[in-house]
């Protein structure tokens, strides 16, 4: 772990030495049947700026749609959710929507402490930066680490919290890992702790796909993004020019199933792991899934993990929620 403060800032930083976290899931997934990479090493400092610049592409909605229901909204769910004193974010690069809540945290009085969570040490520093000038008194404790793994570090904050997970990156995790995860959060969640979750719903095909695949490209340099980390981290030799980025709903799955598709037989070298894999042309190697919800399941869901909704906003087009639960 290595910690720095500056004012009101701390921000811990909790990853595997070397990046052997990374090594060993990169392996895995390079060398299985059907290859497939985690999408959290997308955000390295370009991916989270590539990740802001699809928040404002026009055929991305979940963004605006969740913009619109945290600007309308965050009083009633900072008051439904009992006046919380912190704030915990995780996911939460840069925090652009979560002022309209640690506003309307500010305007009942009380707001005190921001604790971001997320593996981009980056975006992490900037945002806690940020927030301490714009929430002058805001105690910010950041916590850079794999919140899959170190969720549990949240758990020293106190009760009285307000445990949000924005964006609808939950729906990044597979239904086993949301599963795991859920049930792992509602272990840490004192009986006053809400949770504010994202998700982005169920809607026609069309849209979907072409929020995941824009006219301007940006997704396509995001997914691609993720094999200039693993060059830079793991000494691999991808080339993105030899991929090509690919968008599908599965609607069997209910999620969108996001894909780099080797347009030429090729072989990668990966020195950091000491490996070469083989990639035929066409073969198709998935980089994340994006799940859609809709308020049925999603009330499964919380059920599944020892959770109860509370609470549920979505924006004048009905295309994303916002949910508040609580333990059951
Ligand atoms: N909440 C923001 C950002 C969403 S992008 C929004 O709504 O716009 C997803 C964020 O989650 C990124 O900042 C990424 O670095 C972070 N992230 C993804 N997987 C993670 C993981 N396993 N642990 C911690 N952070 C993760
Ligand atoms: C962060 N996450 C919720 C985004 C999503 O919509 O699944 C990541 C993303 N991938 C491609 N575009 C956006």
């Amino acid at each position: 772990m290595t910690a720095s403060s500056k004012e009101a800032i701390t921000v811990e930083v909790h990853l595997a030495a070397g990046g052997a976290a990374m090594a060993h899931e990169v392996r895995l997934g390079l060398t299985a049947k059907s290859k497939e990479l985690p999408p959290k090493y997308f955000y390295d400092e370009r991916g989270s700026q590539l990740f802001e610049r699809i928040t404002e592409l026009p055929e991305y909605y979940p963004t605006r749609a969740e913009r619109e229901i945290l600007t309308n909204r965050s009083p009633e769910i900072v008051a439904a959710a009992g006046e919380p004193g912190t704030l915990v974010e995780l996911g939460s690069g840069s925090a652009a929507k979560t002022r309209h809540l640690l506003s309307a945290m500010r305007e009942v009085g009380c707001l005190e402490t921001y604790v971001p969570v997320d593996i981009s040490e980056e975006i992490t520093y900037e945002t806690a930066e940020a927030l301490i000038e714009e929430y002058p008194g805001l105690t910010v404790r950041g916590l850079v680490c794999d919140f899959e793994h170190d969720l549990e570090r949240i758990s020293s904050e106190g009760g009285g919290r307000l445990i949000a997970f924005l964006g609808g990156t939950i729906g990044n995790l597979y239904p086993d890992a949301r599963r795991r995860f859920l049930s792992r959060l509602a272990g840490l969640l004192e009986p006053e702790d809400r949770i504010l979750l994202g998700t982005d719903l169920i809607k026609d095909r069309a849209r979907l796909e072409m929020a995941y695949d824009d006219s301007a490209g940006v997704t396509a340099e995001f997914n691609k993004n993720v094999l200039l980390v693993l060059n830079r981290e793991l000494g691999a030799d991808f080339d993105p020019g030899g991929f090509q980025h690919v968008a599908r709903y599965d609607a069997e799955e209910a999620w969108m199933d996001i894909r780099l598709r080797s347009l030429v037989d090729q072989s990668i070298r990966i020195d950091g792991l000491d490996l070469t894999v083989r990639f035929a042309a066409g073969e198709e190697m998935r980089t994340e899934i994006s799940s859609k919800f809709t308020r049925e399941r999603l009330e499964e869901i919380y059920a599944e993990a020892g959770l109860e909704m509370s609470g549920w906003f979505t924006d004048s087009a009905d295309d994303y929620a916002l949910s508040l639960a609580s333990k059951a």
